[in-house]
């Protein structure tokens, strides 16, 4: 399949490699054009392209890029991408530990539904409760035992298909949460946000989701994290998540 995947980073750069080393045709981009990512590119097997580029003919697309800079994307972005083809994103909102508050957020809009208004398109919701260094280090081969789940949510059937067959390539179990709409179920600090759960865990961990307690817990989460006198660690979120929101 030919994936475009947006952002190389942490969780970007680790779904390239996983799709790159399964045989898929892989073209990475960032904000800085082809060249700052041609040395990446080469070194795990994927082609290296402009943004533009790297959504143009793409089967999928994967935007792994901070949820601010979906905002700022041109409005013509995606003008050339048929309808059918997923667009899968990544993001959370981290406000103040990263991203400057937005008063839609603020008010109770569920994540994914603004990116999708943000950027024109219906998206499908993946990878956002996985941590990246859970996912580089934890998959597993399909009927593991104890592997890993990643949440997926969206309108379209299809799309979330597809997306679910991505998850699956690249080591983990696609939990199927629903619509958009129910998406917020796992937004940061829900019991089912990056704790490294199982499928039926992180299902147990969505069905106890509570909007008001998961913005609660966030701000004790985010300011915990703020008052930290070292960097933050992998194992921090999910002891944070565990300890303020987590699956009883
Ligand atoms: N890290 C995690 O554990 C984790 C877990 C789940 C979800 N997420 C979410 O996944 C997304 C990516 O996170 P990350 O940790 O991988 O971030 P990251 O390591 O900071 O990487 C971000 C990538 O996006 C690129 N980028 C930034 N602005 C861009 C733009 N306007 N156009 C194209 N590329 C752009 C950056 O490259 P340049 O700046 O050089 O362009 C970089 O390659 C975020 O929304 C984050 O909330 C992260």
């Amino acid at each position: 399949m030919k994936i475009g995947i947006i952002g190389v980073g942490d969780i970007g750069g680790t779904i390239a490699r996983k799709l790159a080393v399964a045989g898929h045709e892989v073209r990475v981009a960032n904000s800085r054009g082809v060249d700052a990512v041609r040395d990446f590119a080469g070194e795990i097997g994927a082609i290296p392209s402009d943004a533009r580029g790297a959504v143009k003919s793409a089967e999928a697309i994967v935007l792994s890029i901070p949820l601010t800079a979906l905002a700022k994307l041109p409005d013509d972005f995606f003008d050339g991408v048929p309808a059918g083809v997923p667009i899968i994103d990544t993001s959370n909102y981290y406000p103040d530990l990263r991203d400057l508050r937005i008063a839609e957020l603020e008010a109770g809009k569920v994540e994914s539904i603004w990116v999708s208004e943000q950027i024109g398109r219906p998206i499908i919701k993946a990878f956002n409760n996985i941590l990246s260094e859970s996912l580089a280090t934890k998959g597993t081969g399909e009927g593991a035992r104890e592997r890993l789940a990643i949440a997926v949510a969206g309108d379209d059937a299809e799309s979330k298909r597809i997306a679910m067959e991505i998850v699956k390539t690249v080591g983990f179990e696609p939990l199927d949460t629903g619509s958009l709409a129910e998406s917020w179920r796992h937004q940061p600090a829900s019991p089912g946000y990056c704790c490294d759960y199982d499928a039926e865990t992180m299902r147990k961990g969505l069905t106890l989701a509570n909007e008001a307690k998961r913005v609660e817990a966030r701000e004790k989460i985010f300011k915990r994290i703020q008052s930290f006198d070292r960097p933050l660690m992998p194992s921090d979120l999910p002891a944070l998540n565990r300890e303020y929101n987590g699956v009883a």
